[in-house]
């Protein structure tokens, strides 16, 4: 695992942005995106890199990592709708390459089932983009899931709801149900990129990095992944023990070495 710490959130979303650049120009043409806060900035620098660079998405398909189950299609909160909104009605993405599971499925399990066949179709993913969460998930995945798990319905904790509730109207409209690509789901992709900023986040890095490889702290799974990055800001570092380590691997990190 490689851990990447830089000054703010600004510079994180930049490295994060130079990985999947770096990696569309090696001819990697499927991505797999995070939605909530962590990985906006990133969103934000791709898509000034298509504006002002020329940055091209238009053969690239995307899957989101997860949805809420029972959100009408076009509400705004529908991660469908966040990731149209925040970044990919900003690029050349073909919109039908956008995938996600439905949040207005009748049987969420069958929805899952065909979600992850989709996946097995078109991937393996080349870059995940991954946020956490403060109890350590990633994608849905809350404390207790299998390292070994398959896309399927969750049920989110009551601490993730408080979390997500800053982007509804109130707690009670927060869904109780998601559809999460799993642990082993998200781990086939070929290289996984987790960003992660401010002091929030600090104890949910630590443990997933320098913690036991546990379902207490599903982002643990990185730590079983021969391709993984964990690009932070000071402060989401701050946690970290070997913290000196990573710095010194980073400075000394061979000029042909990207990431
Ligand atoms: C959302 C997702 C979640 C978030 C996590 C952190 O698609 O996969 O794991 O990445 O809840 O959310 P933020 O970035 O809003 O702090």
């Amino acid at each position: 695992m490689e851990v990447v710490v830089r000054s703010d959130a600004g510079e994180a979303g930049r490295t994060a942005a130079d990985i999947v650049q770096h990696a569309l120009r090696r001819g990697v043409r499927t991505l797999g995106l995070a939605t909530g806060s962590s990985p906006l900035l990133t969103y934000r620098e791709l898509v000034r890199r298509h504006t002002d660079e020329e940055l091209s998405f238009a053969s690239v398909e995307v899957f989101l990592l997860d949805e809420y189950v029972a959100l009408p299609a076009f509400h705004p909160q529908a991660y469908a709708q966040v990731i149209r909104r925040e970044f990919t009605q900003h690029v050349d993405l073909d919109p039908s390459k956008v995938r996600a599971p439905s949040s207005t499925a009748t049987d969420p399990v069958a929805e899952a089932r065909r979600y992850e066949e989709a996946l097995a179709a078109s991937g393996p993913i080349g870059v995940q983009i991954l946020g956490i969460g403060r109890n350590g998930h990633i994608g849905f995945n809350e404390p207790g899931s299998s390292l070994a798990s398959r896309t399927r319905p969750k049920t989110l904790t009551e601490a993730t709801r408080r979390d997500n509730a800053r982007f509804f109207t109130s707690l009670q409209d927060v869904p109780r149900h998601v559809i999460t690509q799993g642990l082993a789901t998200i781990s086939e992709a070929s290289h996984l990129v987790l960003i992660a900023t401010g002091p929030g986040k600090a104890d949910a890095v630590a443990a997933a990095v320098e913690g036991p490889v546990s379902a207490r702290c599903p982002a643990s799974v990185l730590q079983l992944h021969p391709h993984a990055t964990v690009v932070l800001d000071e402060s989401a570092a701050a946690k970290l023990q070997d913290l000196p380590y990573y710095r010194h691997v980073a400075r000394h990190k061979p000029a042909s070495q990207g990431y």
